[in-house]
């Protein structure tokens, strides 16, 4: 893991160093002290360079002199457009350039101590790997870079900072390593199982194995594992932030007016009797990114020590054919009493969602709702993978949302939703049922997926995100390398963070 350090603003005399530069901006600072004890070659070679501070733009001196190894001069965009976000990905592209060093000095004795912590949670983020599963890498293929170290005069501020942010990164991490482990390790029974991990920070964690689904009447859900060898399992995971310190083992305690996520974690979507083509089937394993988001949410939360209530829902499924399976046509009970038309067994996510959602409106009677899930593939066609789609019925919700996703870089775009028995909810009548799992129309299937999940909020304020497009990606980002985003975590955190603390 990278270790991040902040430390007191001395010019290094050995090793690595970066030094970070805005648009037009003088060497100020240590970076003047450095030039100077260079004889001027570093001001020499940015302008031979044409060096500008433009975001990506570098400049490479090995062995300039005085001590050192290498100075690496980085871009960091207009110097008015500074935020944290920008920061955060100034420290990926730091981390980049230099996974071939052990350990490097950042002189950040021009910028507040806010965004240095900023640059660090990029770096740490950006180093992510996940290699469980290798046994043949070779030595040189691992990066090497161990060590950071920021240098600023409030290193001091910069630490407690960065305590809080690498609270988040813990949680994103989480959330990585669950959204790519392989459908074969991670099914819903061992899914839970590793959520018990996070009572040590303080949550409560609650499990609901196949027979108490069966007995709270989870009909809908229970009817995507039936075709699975594996039992499904619902999870409850209780933060107390506001109302008091930890609750475990104390029984009967309540949480006030909690936020409420509820993730999607189908740990493998066959798509079921409805079976999906075989070609990129195994992009299914992510069909739990949105339980996954929700773990690590739980965690970042507790970790940082948020003032807040929340709860966290997961419903953890897998959706096979077999003997067993639910087929096209059948009809199920829900637990909030709807009765559903199966009419298409991969439009299964929305089956688990029904039920986790009524459960957490009538239980916990949260002032908001936020799912996240790898719903629709028809949410990339519409918005690609540089946005989530956000459906809500509360504008107020909304505005939230899209101001966190502004702020974090994980970016949403409202999509529309009427009201029950309006436009394209009236597509989800059945002929047979109280409702049916996929529209009778063509087209809008993400705003049709969405519409029948709000016949299960009960008319609560509630925001749905289809993350699809988003939870995981086949290129590098500035600070998510290719894989499992962990889209959402740090989004929600901040929604958290900017709204109901306090
Ligand atoms: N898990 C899929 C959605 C998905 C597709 C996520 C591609 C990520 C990438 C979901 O369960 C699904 O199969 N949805 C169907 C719905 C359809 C049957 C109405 C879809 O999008 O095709
Ligand atoms: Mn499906
Ligand atoms: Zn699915």
């Amino acid at each position: 893991m990278l270790d991040i350090a902040f430390a007191k603003a001395v010019l290094p005399k050995s090793g690595v160093v970066v030094v970070p530069l805005t648009e037009d901006a003088e060497l100020a600072g240590l970076a003047a002290g450095l030039d100077k004890a260079l004889d001027g070659r570093l001001a020499q070679a940015l302008k031979a360079a044409d060096f500008t501070g433009k975001k990506g733009q570098s400049v490479n001196l090995p062995g300039p002199g005085a001590g050192l190894k290498r100075v690496l001069v980085l871009g960091l965009g207009k110097k008015d457009a500074l935020n944290p976000r920008s920061a955060e990905e100034f420290g990926g592209s730091a981390q980049l350039a230099l996974v071939k060093e052990e350990s490097a000095v950042i002189l950040a004795d021009t910028l507040d101590a806010a965004l240095a912590a900023h640059i660090g949670l990029g770096a740490r983020l950006r180093a992510y790997t996940f290699d469980k599963y290798r046994t043949t890498q070779k030595e040189d293929e691992k990066p090497k870079l161990s060590a950071l170290k920021i240098i600023l005069k409030d290193a001091g501020l910069a630490t407690a900072d960065y305590a809080k942010l690498a609270a988040v990164a813990d949680g994103v991490e989480l959330t990585r390593n669950l959204v790519t482990e392989p459908a074969n390790v991670l099914y819903p029974e061992e899914f839970a199982i590793r959520t018990e991990a996070l009572k040590k920070l303080g949550l409560k964690v609650e499990i609901f194995d196949k027979k108490a689904l069966e007995k709270l009447g989870f009909g809908s859900m229970l009817s995507v594992s039936q075709g699975s060898a594996r039992e499904a399992r619902l999870v409850v995971m209780q933060w107390f932030g506001a109302s008091g310190p930890s609750p475990n083992g104390k029984k009967g305690r309540k949480l006030k007016e909690p936020i409420a996520f509820i993730g999607k974690g189908v740990t493998f979507d066959t798509g079921g009797i409805s079976i999906k083509p075989a070609a990129g089937m195994e992009d299914m394993k992510w069909d739990m990114a949105g339980a996954g988001t929700v773990t690590g949410l739980m965690a970042a939360l507790a970790g940082r020590g948020a003032k807040v209530d929340a709860v966290g829902l997961i419903g953890l499924v897998e959706n096979m054919p077999s003997g067993t399976a639910t087929r096209p046509g059948d009809v199920v009970k829900s637990y909030s009493g709807q009765t559903i038309e199966i009419l298409n067994t991969d439009a299964e996510g929305r089956l688990v969602l029904a039920d986790v959602l009524y459960y957490a409106q009538e239980r916990f009677a949260p002032k908001y709702m936020v799912d996240l899930a790898t719903l629709t593939g028809a949410i990339i066609v519409s918005l690609g993978q540089e946005h989530a789609g956000l459906f809500s019925n509360d504008d107020g919700l909304s505005e939230k949302l899209l101001a966190a996703g502004k702020a974090t870089g994980e970016n949403l775009w409202r999509m529309p939703l009427v009201p029950v028995g309006e436009s394209y909810d009236k597509n989800l009548n059945s002929p047979i049922a109280d409702v049916q799992n996929i529209g009778s129309g063509k087209g809008a299937g993400s705003i049709t997926a969405a519409q029948f999940l709000q016949r299960f909020v009960n008319g609560k304020p509630w925001a749905h995100l289809d993350i699809a497009g988003v939870a995981w990606t086949s290129k590098d980002g500035p600070t998510t390398p290719k894989g499992a985003t962990a889209f959402g975590v740090r989004l929600l955190d901040r929604l958290v963070a900017d709204n109901f603390e306090g």
